[in-house]
């Protein structure tokens, strides 16, 4: 590369407020990406197994949505929120007509973390009285102030005087039960706790339950259909609004066009973001029609409803029904899992396979009766595969560090699925082997 770049960028780097001083030498500068793979600056090719973060479910610069985004600049490039245009009715007529039963309302923003702040408001707007909203341990709800609070604790928060506190709920654990339960017993005792807390625990109203029907950056933590259905039951019961944040998990990723149909889970509030906008940001709310709308100036942002994110949301929502790209999840996620499964045989680090569809990972552990967590080791795999041209995807969150997730694009390709899979292999031999990654 040239001297010019090779110096602007260092200086750059230094520049930015959110790289370590001196640069991650795991963050790689990308010049371009196709379907699903991508080129850094050196020309140096990747199977992208993240789909950037996690949210390219259709494959980068899919040629439908690019037009889109083309077209709607050409018309009109920026609409305050008191306006429509076509393409935001034409995805809202879209978006309800695929939502999970009841949900016929639909609200729009750019990120996943305003999105659950919609859905909170709604919540909020919808029982004034209401003193607590409910989130999960190990949730994973976003990054602004709100949706931070509403995440697994996070070591060293200093952003505590401008976050509002949540009831947090206990939560089962299919991989690891508490001590000397089986997971269904370990399911049981959760329901009954959140059931204890909410009765004895609580002064005043929860207007909401918010929670992830696969956890994603808590550790890929999927929960049983009786836990689904006893969480429905006890929002009945105690009158709490159910809100299901897909951000993760919606448009395709679980093998079905939500996580939600795929467990039958039938939520009051579903949040969307990610996939929705085929690579541009966009993300919001469906709801059921019987909760009472944001009054004005409830839920305003200046580019809350961006034409050309809109406009191609709708081209890649088309795209994903018309590649059915929720049974392509599904093929693939089976090929995926029955592979990692047969190395599991082979490679004592891996503990568990988990899936459904492309929501695929293992977690990495040192014992699989302790079931102690492989984080340096999760470390070299993920530094060795991309190395090796394979972008991983790899869990640094607060509890374990011990996940490697392969969430790649929808449609990706079955030879770079399997190339993928093949070089997860080499690097796990490599790391059982004992050699060090660089
Ligand atoms: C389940 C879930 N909710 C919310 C968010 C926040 O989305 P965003 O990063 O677009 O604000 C994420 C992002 O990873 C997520 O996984």
């Amino acid at each position: 590369m040239l001297t010019y770049q090779t110096e602007t960028h260092a200086r750059g780097r230094e520049a930015l407020l959110h790289e370590p001083a001196g640069g991650d030498p795991d963050k790689l500068t990308l010049v371009r990406a196709l379907g699903s793979l991508v080129w850094d600056e050196n020309g140096k090719e990747y199977i992208d197994c993240t789909a950037q973060a996690w949210s390219n479910n259709l494959g980068a610069n899919d040629s439908r949505v690019i037009e889109a985004a083309i077209e709607q600049t050409r018309q009109i490039t920026h609409a305050r929120p008191t306006f429509h245009t076509p393409a935001l009715l034409e995805l809202a007529e879209l978006l309800v007509s695929i939502a999970p039963e009841g949900l016929d309302r639909v609200g729009f923003t750019l990120h996943g973390s305003m999105a659950v702040e919609m859905a909170l408001k709604l919540a909020l707007r919808n029982r004034p009285d209401a003193r607590h909203v409910a989130v999960l341990h190990d949730a994973y709800h976003g990054r602004s102030l709100t949706t931070m609070a509403a995440s697994w604790p996070h070591p060293g928060n200093v952003f505590g005087i401008l976050q509002p506190q949540f009831l947090r709920l206990p939560r089962p654990d299919l991989y690891r039960p508490r001590q000397g339960l089986s997971t269904g017993q370990d399911t049981e005792l959760s329901l009954r706790l959140i059931r204890d807390i909410l009765t004895k625990g609580t002064e005043g109203p929860v207007a909401a339950l918010i929670y992830e029907p696969i956890q994603g950056n808590g550790g890929h933590n999927e929960f049983s259909a009786r836990w689904h259905q006893g969480i429905r039951e006890i929002c009945d019961e105690y009158g709490i609004m159910l809100i299901i944040d897909e951000v993760q998990t919606g448009l395709g990723r679980t093998g079905r066009m939500w996580a939600s149909d795929y467990y039958g889970i039938e939520p009051d509030v579903l949040v969307f973001g990610k996939g929705v906008g085929g690579g541009f940001p966009l993300a919001g709310v469906l709801a059921k029609k019987r909760f009472a709308k944001f009054l004005a100036g409830d839920d305003q942002l200046t580019f809350g409803q961006f034409p050309i994110s809109i406009a191609a949301g709708l081209a890649a929502v088309k795209a994903i029904i018309a590649d059915d790209l929720c049974s392509r999840a599904a093929e693939h996620g089976r090929y995926a899992t029955e592979r990692l499964l047969e190395m599991q045989k082979r490679h004592p680090l891996i503990g568990e396979v988990r899936s459904p569809g492309l929501m695929v990972s293992i977690e990495l552990v040192r014992d699989r009766v302790t079931k102690e967590p492989a984080r340096t080791e999760a470390h070299a795999v993920f530094e060795l595969a991309q190395e090796r041209g394979v972008i991983l995807g790899e869990s640094r969150y607060g509890c374990l560090g011990n996940l490697i997730k392969i969430k790649p694009p929808l449609d990706i390709s079955r030879e770079h699925l399997s190339t993928a899979l093949d070089v997860l292999d080499e690097v796990l031999t490599l790391v059982e082997n004992g050699t060090e990654a660089p």
